[in-house]
This record gives structure tokens, C-alpha cells and sequence, in this order.
């Protein structure tokens, strides 16, 4: 089986993305897999070559091959591009049986890349475009589970404009949420990239301004008291939730730096949390992974309300952090899965 494997990338999350690949790579047996690595720059550039992964994360793309993929059907290969005397030549690369998007975030979680594999015929691991857009889209994924009665806090969108030119206007209608805390969040951006917790008018408006610079529509959403629990999804049309965990921030909350850069935050699994809180859990996982259309995988995260007990859906990653210590496959390994086998599993639920 020729793999191409896929990442960097053009997001906030390309380094997230580099050392999730590394993990994948490191399991794919040899024997069994024909591996082409691609590595994505922050340009979009794609560079393949044996030690594509080494050269993105030193910034060093001269000793690989620029390659691209045709959005054509029968054409199931990576093309090399040459360029000469401002011509360019294409030339056959690798052919190409399948593809992992080991990628996080814009262009390349958000269905973008879905549809260039969707247009060249090509079976991939993960979400199809509607279940990775859907996921990428903190807005419109909330509306889906309102749709279908699915707890998400209380949330109002604005866009850029709205707080560009009328930041009163917006102050106001996001305090009608209820009360502070507020969070803000960029609509489209993952691993907590621009968002802020903000306690008072003021900080809502420094908070605005900033996730305005990463997204076009930002979310406004009620900040609850609550453990951040989250369920791994996997399969297609069958889907099984793993057992629950959970995320002990060292911050604040899960930001950015407590996900990759703050060493202590912690992941408890199986999540400490009664029987039926944690069927509850489950059931929703799946329901959730079926309302967006999921295929492969997705890690749905919930909010669980120190005071109430209700757990609010929060997000869905269609390609969840995969590092062997990232929380998507830690459950799956506590369920009774391991690392190699559930990359195995992805691979072949691609074909299905
Ligand atoms: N977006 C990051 C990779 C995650 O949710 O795991
Ligand atoms: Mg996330």
C-alpha cells in the first residue's frame, strides 16, 4: 500500500501538526506500507522526500522535491514539479493508494483538503469535507447539536466588521449572554489559537479585537464552570466512543501554552466520573460524530458543569492531536486499542 502522508501545513498548528506525524511515522510498518512524506510548508508548499519531516522542522526544504497532486480522477499519484526557464514540467513522483492528513486546523482539517482528495479519486483517513468543515466551524457546529437538542452553551457570533465598526454594539449584545466570564474564539481556529477568557467589559474588548485579527467571525460564548472531559470516536458507519478523560489544565484553561508549551497539564484517564455520567458521555460522543457525518475518527470535547452536572458538547476535532501521548489515542490505548493497531484501523476504515 503506497501512503502519503501529509503535514505541516498552513495553519496555526503546523508544529502541533510535525509532531503528530512523527508519531504516526514511527509506527507504519515498513513491510507493510510504501511511505511518501510530505511535508506542507507554511506557504502551502508541498515538499516530499524521505526526510521531509527532519527538513520542515529545521526550515530546510532544499534537499527535497517539490510535488503536487492533480484534482483529477485515475491520476493517483504525486506529480514532481520542475521548473526551468519559467517553465514548469511535471513527472511522476510516487503513486499514491491512500492518504493521512496528519494536519491540524485550516487547510487541512477544515475539508479544504477533503475536497482535493474527494476531486482525485483518492481514499484518506478521517472526516469527508462536510464532517471536517462542520467540525472546523465552532459556529455552525453548535447549531447542528441545537438542532437536535444536544447541550452547547449559551453562544452569539459576530464578524469582523460588526467589531470593527460597532465594538459597542457587540459589547453590549455579548453581555446579554448572561454573565462573565466570556469566552472568545476565533470560529475556525484550533488548539486555542486567539482565544481569551474574559472577566469584564473591558478584557471582552481586548478579547474581540485580538481572535478579530485570526478569523473572520468570532464566537462569544458563556464561560462555564466545568471539567473539560473528551470522548475518541472511531469508525464510519458503525462508530464506538472510547472511555472518557480528562484534561487537568496547568492554566487558566486548556489554552495553547497549556497544550503544548506548559508541560503540566495532565490527562486523566479513564476521566473520574460515575457510571451513568460516563454512558451519558458516550452516547453523545456518538450521536455527535453521527450528526456531523464522521468518518475515521473525530475527538468530541465536553464541558461538564461543576455545578449542574450537565455536560455541554464543546468541539469536535476531526484530526485530533496524535502525538503517543495525545488524549485521541491515549483512550483508544485505555480501551483496549494500541497506538499501531488504531493506525492500522484508520488506514483501513480509508478504503471502506
Ligand atoms: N487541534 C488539536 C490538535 C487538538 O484538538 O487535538
Ligand atoms: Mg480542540
Amino acid at each position: 500500500i503506497h501512503i502519503g502522508v501529509l503535514f505541516g501545513g498552513r495553519s496555526g498548528e503546523h508544529e502541533v501538526s510535525l509532531m503528530s506525524a512523527r508519531s504516526v511515522l514511527s509506527v507504519l510498518d515498513p513491510q507493510k506500507y510504501e511511505i511518501i512524506r510530505v511535508g506542507i510548508t507554511h506557504q502551502g508548499e508541498w515538499f516530499a522526500g524521505e526526510n521531509a519531516l527532519e527538513a520542515l522542522q529545521n526550515g530546510d526544504t532544499s534537499g527535497l522535491t517539490r510535488v503536487t497532486l492533480l484534482p483529477q480522477p485515475g491520476l493517483n499519484q504525486l506529480y514532481a514539479i520542475e521548473e526551468q526557464d519559467g517553465r514548469a514540467t511535471l513527472r511522476p513522483y510516487a503513486p499514491l493508494d491512500v492518504v493521512f492528513p496528519v494536519l491540524h486546523g485550516t487547510f487541512g482539517e477544515d475539508g479544504t483538503l477533503q475536497g482535493l482528495l474527494e476531486m482525485a479519486d483518492l481514499a484518506y483517513v478521517g472526516g469527508g469535507v462536510l464532517a471536517s468543515s462542520v467540525g472546523m466551524d465552532k459556529a455552525l457546529f453548535k447549531e447542528i447539536l441545537r438542532s437536535r437538542g444536544i447541550r452547547v452553551v449559551p453562544s452569539l457570533t459576530f464578524t469582523r466588521r460588526q467589531i470593527q465598526t460597532d465594538i459597542e454594539a457587540v459589547l453590549d449584545q455579548a453581555e446579554t449572554i448572561s454573565h462573565y466570564p466570556l469566552f472568545v474564539k476565533p470560529v475556525n481556529l484550533g488548539s486555542s489559537v486567539g482565544v481569551s477568557k474574559c472577566r469584564d467589559r473591558r478584557q471582552l474588548r481586548l478579547g474581540l479585537e485580538n481572535a478579530a485579527r485570526y478569523d473572520r467571525r468570532i464566537l462569544v460564548e458563556l464561560g462555564v464552570n466545568a471539567r473539560e472531559i473528551e470522548v475518541s470516536v472511531l469508525g464510519n458507519d458503525q462508530p464506538i466512543a472510547s472511555i472518557p478523560g480528562e484534561i487537568l489544565p496547568a492554566g487558566d484553561f486548556y489554552s495553547y501554552e497549556s497544550k503544548y508549551i506548559d508541560e503540566r497539564s495532565e490527562l486523566v484517564i479513564p476521566a473520574p466520573l460515575d457510571e451513568i455520567t460516563m454512558e451519558e458521555i458516550r452516547r453523545i460522543a456518538v450521536e455527535v460524530y453521527r450528526a456531523m457525518d464522521g468518518a475515521g475518527m473525530a475527538r468530541i470535547d465536553f464541558l461538564l458543569d461543576r455545578e449542574t452536572g450537565i455536560a455541554y458538547v464543546n468541539e469536535a476535532n476531526t484530526i485530533p492531536g496524535f502525538t503517543k501521548i495525545s488524549m485521541y489515542p491515549k483512550l483508544w490505548e485505555a480501551s483496549g486499542l494500541s497506538y499501531q493497531e488504531l493506525v492500522d484501523q484508520l488506514i483501513e476504515l480509508a478504503f471502506d
